[in-house]
């Protein structure tokens, strides 16, 4: 009951403190990450860089903002990582090379749904940024900066810090996809 608890509680929370978190919080959402499923447990295939400089942040943030630009150019200026001061980005060798299609997609994102629960019991608020992949992997530099290993496609990246508006709300679980039976 308490998983489930953790589930309905878990939100893509938009606004965080500047308290960095801990080493302590960030092993052990790590280790939470991979203890996920792992479809042939193609664990070496993936990549997860601690990101907790803020001129790094601040890179990636002013890349997006480029690629905004052409769509919402009234959002280009936007601070697209909240204010977050940790940020882990998952990246994966070659992802499109596997018997399964999808795979290493879907390996990653059990990972990054560990470490959100694993986040949200440990006080914590997460996101995920999609628009981390783009704004890395099109920036060769700031991916080797990042540390992340340059045969790695950058996939997406994990939000990580305190919510400033310190709000714990639980979700109704409702059905929000679409369920047929047979
Ligand atoms: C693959 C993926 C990419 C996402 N990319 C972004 C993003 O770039 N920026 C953002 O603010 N939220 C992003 N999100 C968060 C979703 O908007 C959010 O999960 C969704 O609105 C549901 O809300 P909830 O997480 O609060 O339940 C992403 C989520 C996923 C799973």
């Amino acid at each position: 009951m308490e998983t489930l608890k953790t589930i309905a509680t878990r939100r893509s929370v938009r606004s965080y403190t500047s308290e960095q978190i801990t080493e302590e919080a960030l092993m052990a959402i790590l280790k939470a990450g991979g203890a996920a499923a792992m479809g042939m447990r193609s664990y070496n295939r993936l990549h997860m860089s601690i990101v907790q400089d803020k001129e790094l942040l601040t890179r990636m943030n002013k890349n997006i903002g480029a690629m905004m630009a052409r769509f919402a150019p009234d959002k280009a200026n936007n601070d697209f990582t909240f204010g977050a001061p940790a940020m882990i980005i998952i990246s994966c060798k070659d992802p499109d090379n596997t018997p399964m299609k999808g795979m290493h997609y879907i390996n990653s994102g059990c990972v990054a749904q560990n470490m959100m629960l694993a986040a949200t019991d440990l006080g914590l608020g997460s996101f995920v940024l999609g628009m981390a992949s783009d704004a890395i992997k099109n920036d060769p530099q700031l991916q080797s900066d990042m540390n992340i290993p340059s045969d790695f496609t950058p996939l997406f990246g994990l939000a990580l810090g305190y919510d400033a508006e310190n709000k714990v709300i639980e979700k109704s679980m409702d059905l929000t996809i679409e369920v047929s039976r047979a």
